[in-house]
């Protein structure tokens, strides 16, 4: 078992990254002094139930509830947050009792925030039960919900008390979300570890099978740098934008075909990372050689081709959900590019014809 430390300016946690760790939970539990009486365990249906079961299990004193929901983006709101607060309300949980959550980004996102706001903060374990909660939503302390408005619109940044990565949890996910996962640790490479992005070249196939030794080097390599990051930019001022390279592009491509399962959102962040590289080689940043490296990668998970979902028509879509991306600061796109594998130009900023002409002739081609 692998013990990572974050150390932000409002908290300081330790994520416990391994196989079959929530075994040991009551272990980890008494190591991180947590002297709760009330437990209230927030649970993604999908996760197996022995997982759920071992958890509780393991919490040797005081009151234990379970609450199970399906966790969907459509579910991703305010009445969800608002039926976990009922609960704790209704069982007088204090500021010394406990949230657990078990599930993926989408569980882990509604219980921080509604730990958050409960008599003002109580106190947050997180098992991250997907690979890109793991890598990526499990780490830095953003949460929320969604509205009608938009995606994540609410929430507050709320760091864990710790996390518990479990890649035994792992198993039962389908390929696709084992690819979701992949496509932020490839990503965290590219932005910040040209030695991680050559150890997933070379042994991509272990990774995505989840061998043990190879998915953990890629977990615990990948959640270093995102701890580097949000350790310097907790809540986003600047170097922490580095970690949306390929995003604008993604979340448009999501929003252009309606979040339909057709394209989920880590496939959309691979094809937003491929369109942020062939944008840096169209602005000579990255040389020709690295540019070869990661195409020949995207090629291997078969992300290199945009025009397998889009067309030209779709680009007035594409172009305004990329012109209302709530990361930009004037009316121009801003786009993170790459310099080369290991370093990014967080400072691009492209008016909408000049996006427009890049995606018609270098990806819609
Ligand atoms: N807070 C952050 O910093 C941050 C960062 C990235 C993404 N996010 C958010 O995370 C969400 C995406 O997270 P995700 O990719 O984990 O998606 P998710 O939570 O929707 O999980 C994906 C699917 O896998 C299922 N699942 C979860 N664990 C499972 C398991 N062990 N076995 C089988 N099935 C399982 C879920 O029920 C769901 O159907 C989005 O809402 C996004 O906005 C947040």
């Amino acid at each position: 078992m692998k013990i990572l430390p974050i150390k932000t300016k409002s908290k300081n946690y330790n994520i416990y990254i391994g196989h079959n760790i929530i075994s040991k939970f009551n272990k980890i539990i008494k190591r991180e002094n947590i002297n709760s009486q009330k437990f209230l365990i927030v649970a993604d249906k999908n996760v197996p139930k022995v997982f759920v079961k071992m958890v509780k299990s393991k919490i040797s004193s005081g009151k234990r509830i379970l609450y199970s929901f399906n966790a969907s983006e459509k579910n991703k709101n305010v009445n969800t947050v608002n039926s976990i607060v009922k609960i704790l309300l209704k069982n007088n949980f204090t500021r010394n009792d406990v949230i657990i959550c078990i599930g993926g980004g989408i569980a882990g996102d509604v219980s921080g925030f509604a730990a958050s706001i409960f008599k003002r903060g109580l106190k947050f374990i997180n098992i991250p039960s997907t690979l890109l909660s793991q890598v990526d939503s499990s780490i830095g302390g953003k949460t929320g919900v969604n509205n009608k408005f938009g995606k994540n619109l609410i929430g507050s940044f709320y760091q864990p008390d710790f996390v518990i990565s479990d890649i035994k949890l792992l198993n039962s996910l389908s390929k696709r979300e084992v690819m979701c996962g992949y496509a932020e640790i490839f990503k965290h490479s590219l932005i910040k570890n040209k030695k991680l992005f050559l150890f997933l070249d070379k042994n991509l196939k272990d990774i995505l099978n989840l061998k043990k030794l190879y998915i953990q080097k890629a977990i615990l390599e990948s959640c270093k740098i995102k701890k580097q990051i949000v350790e310097q930019d907790e809540k986003e001022k600047s170097l922490r934008k580095t970690l949306n390279l390929g995003h604008t592009f993604g979340h448009a491509y999501e929003a252009t075909l309606n979040y339909s399962k057709k394209l989920n959102h880590g496939e959309a962040v691979l094809y937003g990372i491929l369109s942020s590289i062939k944008l840096s080689k169209k602005q000579k940043e990255i040389n020709k050689k690295e540019y070869g490296l990661i195409i020949s990668h995207l090629k291997k998970l078969n992300f290199d081709n945009l025009k397998k979902f889009f067309n030209k028509r779709h680009l007035n879509r594409i172009l305004s959900f990329m012109s209302s991306d709530k990361k930009n600061i004037s009316n121009k796109i801003n786009l993170i590019t790459l310099k080369k594998i290991g370093s990014v130009n967080i400072n691009n900023q492209l008016n909408t014809n000049e996006v427009r002409k890049f995606i018609k002739s270098e990806l819609l081609n």
